[in-house]
């Protein structure tokens, strides 16, 4: 149909991709989505063979990655669902031929080279680092007319995102004293991990358990520091793995720089997110849940404060893989081609 958006995934085999597949598939100002992976077993098949959720009458054949096969189909628009390796070395390529990319990993997130660190990727590529300085960081609630504007746009992590929409407003209003330490106790379903199945993730590891996972080491808290413009010392991030297959709930410890009234705080939540149809700012004392977000687009805030009104704490809940991967990836592309930002999410 002239004027519908030709996208395309490239990883619709993974988790995240799957999800994205399953929402542009009804998302209402695209052409059929195209579906790419690399050459496996599963290529030459249909992605409803890989995910018969998506059987139905139409075929959603799995297409070659390669340069040729990009380029064939004139896209408008790629996502990446893919590991960060993989999209340090097809981004490059997609973006030089003018396609418009949203890239789900943290290949591009990160504008700090000792942040970079963790990441293992080689600094002295100047073309890379050129890309990664242009791209967007795709938090549409803290950067929407950049998004708008955005060649490459890139999707927040799932944690990061929940930690980043809770913390930002109440930083930067300066009511946080983060010298005493802000401390992050995030705990995620096991999707978050993708479909690969490790001896952390395998199911006899986590069914009825809880575990702690990269204490001082995981790859978001760089984006968690850039994002909401704190040092490394202010801030503690603690990843735990839930036994359930999708969701993030994040507790957020933190000291307030004077005794504040609980309205002070809802007041900034909800003067920051106003307008902001995927972000639910919950009046105190009821407080979000995973349940109330799963398989939603929802970031759900709330928080409780001490009697004395010094010190606070916040929960944040999302879908790990809506808000915090596939939802928001459409929710950017939405922001990118000035569509309303709930079109294809609801
Ligand atoms: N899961 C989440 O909750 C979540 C949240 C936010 C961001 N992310 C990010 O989104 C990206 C995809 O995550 P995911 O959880 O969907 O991962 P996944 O389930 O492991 O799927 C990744 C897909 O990428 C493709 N791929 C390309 N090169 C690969 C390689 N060397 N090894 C394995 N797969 C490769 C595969 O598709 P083909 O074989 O068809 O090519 C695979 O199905 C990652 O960068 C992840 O960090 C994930």
């Amino acid at each position: 149909v002239p004027g519908q958006l030709k996208s395309a995934v490239v990883g619709a085999t993974g988790y995240a991709g799957f999800e994205l597949a399953r929402l542009l598939l009804r998302h209402p100002r695209l052409a059929p989505p195209l579906f790419f992976s690399r050459d496996t077993a599963e290529r030459d098949t249909d992605l409803g063979k890989v995910f018969p959720h998506l059987s139905g009458n139409a075929s959603h054949k799995l297409l070659p990655l390669s340069p040729e096969e990009l380029e064939r189909h004139q896209l408008d628009l790629l996502f990446f669902a893919t590991p960060h390796e993989l999209s340090r070395e097809w981004i490059p390529k997609a973006v030089a031929r003018g396609v418009r990319v949203v890239d789900l990993s943290g290949a591009w997130r990160l504008k700090e080279a000792a942040h970079r660190k963790i990441y293992g990727f080689d600094e002295s590529d100047g073309c890379a680092a050129k890309l990664a300085e242009a791209a967007v960081y795709g938090l549409p609630e803290l950067h929407r007319d950049r998004v708008h504007d955005a060649q490459l746009v890139a999707n927040p992590g799932c944690y990061a995102t929940s930690v980043i929409l809770a913390l930002a407003p109440l930083v930067r209003a300066g009511l946080v004293a983060s010298d005493s330490g802000i401390v992050c106790d995030c705990k995620s379903g096991v999707s978050g991990a993708g479909k690969q199945p490790t001896p952390r993730t395998h199911f006899v590891e986590v069914a009825e358990n809880l575990s702690v996972y990269s204490a001082f080491g995981h790859r978001h808290t760089g984006e968690i520091l850039e994002q909401v413009g704190l040092d490394e010392n202010q801030l503690t991030f603690t990843p735990h793995l839930l036994p359930i297959a999708r969701g993030i709930l994040s507790t957020i410890y933190l000291r307030l720089n004077k005794p504040v009234e609980p309205g002070e705080i809802e007041q900034c939540l909800r003067d920051s997110y106003s307008g902001c149809a995927w972000v639910r700012v919950f009046p105190p004392p009821q407080l979000p849940q995973i349940q109330y977000c799963a398989r939603t687009n929802f970031c759900d805030l709330g928080f409780n404060l001490s009697p004395a009104g010094t010190r606070l704490v916040l929960v944040s809940c999302l879908d790990n893989l809506m808000k915090g991967a596939a939802g928001q990836a459409v929710q950017n592309m939405n922001v990118m081609y000035g569509w309303g930002e709930q079109e294809g999410l609801n």
